[in-house]
């Protein structure tokens, strides 16, 4: 080989290290997550007495929804676009059950309806799961009766429904005594719509270790907590009447869900009472998510004194909760009520933390091909590496939808061309708001959702089930399969 052509070679390798080395450090200086940004600060409780035990919150188009026991015959909601502002939210009467000692509602968004489960007292028989559905989309209804749920033989006592949603199913989790050892129970039942249960429940847990025992037996207010495919059921044990109430947890692995052995019990308790910072008897919880979509957190209720038990002093806390290196969700320890928290990321105002969207197929992340920054660049599959160019700002549209806008390019996620037909594409487009660019994000169960497009009405789709890098992402019909489904977090 010629000297010249040598020196060429050579120049060309040079060339081709230093492009190597300034794209390593472009993605080394850009990997860093944005901090997320928090709503208001506030301190626990974030609802006082007296209704304030067995809370549920949602987050939903910009508002959560608060419900929680009332011991009257009344359901009541709080509506705030801040946790902070939850304190001094007004209560707002959504239904009125006809019976009394209104126990532990859970409220639920399944398809394009609310539903409101809850346990009361009823002359001439024991206290039993009732259902309520919303008219629409508005949490806080108007609902209609759905009747009783038939989860236990002769119209038994049955408590703390909750639902859960796996391998495209319906469930419901309750608590309620075994008819064989009278103990309080974790029950499970198969649903086929939202208001009916199509067997009665079979036991899944029953409060068998020393930790559940105490001042009373009992397992009780369960609650599902599902992340990148796996499955959790939180569950309060031990009675709510003293301080030692606290929070277990079973994991599903695989099988029949209505088998107790498909479920494994953690041995310790995950959450329970902390005496240094004045809590006791933290329990029935639930789980949401904040309004970007990046964190996750727990609301609770607990006592400020170890001799108060289960009446109307319990207040309602809520904290952040995070996840162990082996996917587990870390509940850390509840906080004093002088410890003042930064709100969940992406409150009214704060600007959203970004998100990856990790498709449960390929196990591949939604990536801004190439780095680019051009409107109508592409957008591919692409190996997770936390770079920039797959994170993605999710900002609440109307009506559950969302823009989904590229930290990296500044582009929002478009359904090119406004097209409407099955493969069509998806690109990124300058952020203008439209139809074509609002995506809306449903719960898909196991921790992940499915992305439908307003204009087109089709689904992020992991196009042709591929799975190497630098695969296409296109819209198809949305039918629910993992090529649509997508971890957000
Ligand atoms: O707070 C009323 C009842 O007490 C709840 O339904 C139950 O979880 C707790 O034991």
């Amino acid at each position: 080989m010629s000297s010249t052509r040598r020196q060429t070679a050579v120049r060309r390798i040079l060339l081709f290290a230093l492009a190597l080395v300034t794209a390593m450090s472009t993605h080394l200086i850009s990997t860093g997550r944005a901090e997320a940004a928090p709503g208001p600060s506030f301190t626990n409780p974030v609802v006082g007495a007296p209704n304030s035990a067995d809370p549920t919150l949602v987050f939903h188009e910009g508002f959560y929804y608060y419900v929680a026991t009332t011991w009257t015959s009344d359901i009541v909601m709080r509506r705030s676009a801040t946790v902070a502002g939850l304190h001094d939210a007004a209560e707002q009467l959504v239904f009125r059950s006809g019976g009394t000692g209104m126990w532990a509602p859970h409220l639920e968004m399944i398809g394009d309806r609310w539903y409101l489960y809850y346990s009361v007292e009823q002359t001439g028989g024991p206290r039993r799961t009732h259902v309520l559905e919303s008219s629409g989309r508005d949490p806080l209804g108007p609902y209609t009766d759905r009747g009783i749920m038939d989860l236990m033989p002769d119209n038994g006592w049955a408590i703390d429904a909750s639902l859960l949603r796996l391998g495209g199913n319906l469930y419901m989790t309750f608590s309620a005594f075994s008819p064989q050892d009278n103990l309080q129970s974790l029950y499970i039942a198969p649903l086929s719509n939202p208001w009916t249960a199509s067997a009665r429940g079979t036991r899944i847990s029953a409060p068998t270790l020393a930790w559940e025992r105490q001042d009373g037996a009992v397992n009780e207010g369960s609650f599902a907590l599902q992340r990148g495919g796996r499955t959790f059921l939180t569950y309060s044990a031990s009675h709510c009447n003293g301080p030692n109430y606290k929070l277990g947890m079973l994991e599903y692995r695989g099988g029949d869900p209505l088998l107790a052995s498909s479920w494994t019990k953690q041995a310790n308790p995950i959450f329970q009472r902390n005496d240094a910072a004045g809590v006791f008897g933290p329990g029935h919880h639930s789980f949401f998510t904040s309004p970007d979509g990046s964190e996750t957190w727990i609301a609770y209720h607990a006592n400020s004194s170890a001799s108060q038990g289960c009446g109307t002093t319990r207040t309602t806390r809520v904290q952040k909760i995070s996840w162990n290196a082996d996917g587990t969700p870390n509940l850390g320890v509840p906080v004093s009520t002088t410890t003042a928290l930064p709100g969940p990321s992406g409150e009214a105002g704060a600007a959203a933390a970004p998100v990856t969207l990790r498709n449960r197929h390929s196990k591949l992340c939604l990536d801004d091909r190439d780095w680019a920054t051009a409107p109508g660049s592409a957008v591919q599959q692409w190996t997770c590496g936390g770079a920039t160019v797959q994170d993605w700002h999710l900002t609440p549209a109307s009506n559950g939808y969302y823009q989904v806008r590229n930290r990296h390019s500044g582009l929002c996620l478009d359904n090119y061309n406004f097209a409407t037909t099955p493969g069509s594409e998806v690109r990124q487009w300058t952020c203008n708001g439209n139809n074509a660019q609002q995506w809306r994000i449903s719960a898909a169960g196991e921790g992940f959702s499915t992305l439908a497009n307003r204009h087109s009405g089709l689904c992020l789709d992991n196009y042709n089930f591929a799975t190497t890098p630098g695969s296409e992402v296109r819209q198809w019909t949305c039918n629910g399969n993992n090529a649509q489904q997508w971890s957000i977090a």
